[in-house]
């Protein structure tokens, strides 16, 4: 392995994830643990919905987390731009859950929307990496992800440990709405157990180090992905922008025939994301279109098979990997892209 890959903290932090997720989950799933869990679930489990505010990556693990309240909980979520939910000051509906997302609990944004809708009456619920933070503090419900301190600007395990959090909310708001029996939210928790190991093996193989040598001359790079893969999909572009500095951008596959497509050739190339059941023509119009990374079960960046809900933690992986590789070679400081702060 190069220097360049052992200075980093991304990459430090890329395989630092299995552990954090692991710690992230044994601090909520024990059975003394669950408590906090457990009040947040009994505050969300009359909800009729749910509104989700956050920036950057935090909002694109809302995103996932809508997927996963939606399909686990039954609870339909809207998610917003912190800065435009503060733009439509509505009153609180009634059966509406609230929850902030922020690794680390200082965005500007998303603190000043939390304090304004507690204002207007509503309980609210934190979803932070920072006990200390005002997010943490001043939130009615917190849950606390345990990624430890994250150096890198492109989040990373701070990400992944989010969706577990909000992967445990969703079984947890599913069981308190009597939708799952106590040993079918020990079933869906045991999977989650099993998601480190598979992170694990995505590491080990590391083959997004050779893919990213496609990326080497690329002048742009298109992500599509479906369902809850359109979250990973922005999120992927997202850490490309970032670590690599190549403009790329996350699509609905089903989206990128009304437009996008129009921008491939030659000197572009596309990741598709997970799932493309459905889907088939975009796909083989993508690939007419040039260049082609394929991110799944049998992919050129191959992702272990887990339940679909906890796919996203596993397929984001190697886009972080790509990201940061691309960057590695083309001698970028992957940790700190320019303009670009920890906290905003
Ligand atoms: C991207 C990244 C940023 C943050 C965003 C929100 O890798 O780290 O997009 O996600 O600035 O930050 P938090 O989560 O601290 O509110």
């Amino acid at each position: 392995m190069s220097t360049a890959v052992r200075t980093h903290h991304m990459w430090r932090e890329i395989v630092e994830q299995p552990e954090a997720v692991r710690r992230t989950v044994e601090a909520h799933a024990g059975s003394e643990s669950r408590k906090g869990l457990t009040e947040v679930a009994k505050l969300l489990a009359d909800a009729e919905r749910l509104v989700m505010v956050a920036h950057g990556a935090s909002r694109h693990a809302a995103l996932a987390g809508r997927a996963m309240l939606e399909a686990v909980a039954a609870l339909p979520a809207d998610v917003s731009f912190a800065s435009e939910y503060r733009l439509r000051p509505l009153p609180p509906r009634p059966k509406t859950g609230f929850v902030f997302l922020s690794q680390s609990g200082e965005t500007a944004d998303t603190l000043a929307a939390m304090r304004e809708t507690k204002a207007r009456g509503a309980k609210v619920v934190a979803v932070s990496n920072v006990a200390a933070s005002p997010l943490a503090r001043e939130a009615d419900y917190v849950v606390l992800t345990h990624a430890g301190a994250e150096v890198s600007v492109p989040a990373t395990k701070s990400f992944t440990t989010q969706l577990a959090a909000l992967f445990l909310i969703a079984v947890s708001v599913a069981h308190a709405r009597g939708r799952l029996a106590d040993e079918e939210q020990a079933g869906l928790i045991g999977e989650l157990q099993r998601v480190p190991a598979l992170m694990q093996e995505i590491i080990a193989a590391n083959e997004a180090e050779k893919v990213a040598m496609a990326l080497d001359q690329v002048r742009a790079v298109l992500f599509a992905g479906a369902g809850v893969n359109y979250a990973i999909a922005m999120e992927g572009a997202l850490k490309l922008k970032e670590a690599a500095r190549i403009p790329a951008e996350g699509f609905p596959l089903g989206e990128v025939r009304h437009g996008s497509l129009a921008l491939l050739g030659a000197d572009a190339a596309s990741v598709i994301v997970g799932d493309t059941e459905g889907q088939e023509h975009t796909v083989e119009a993508i690939r007419a279109a040039g260049k082609v990374i394929v991110v799944g079960e049998n992919g050129d960046l191959k992702v272990p098979k887990t339940i679909a809900p906890l796919a996203p933690l596993l397929t984001v992986v190697p886009l972080q990997m790509l990201a940061y590789h691309a960057g590695a070679r083309r001698g970028l400081d992957v940790d700190r892209p320019p303009g670009l702060v920890k906290a905003v």
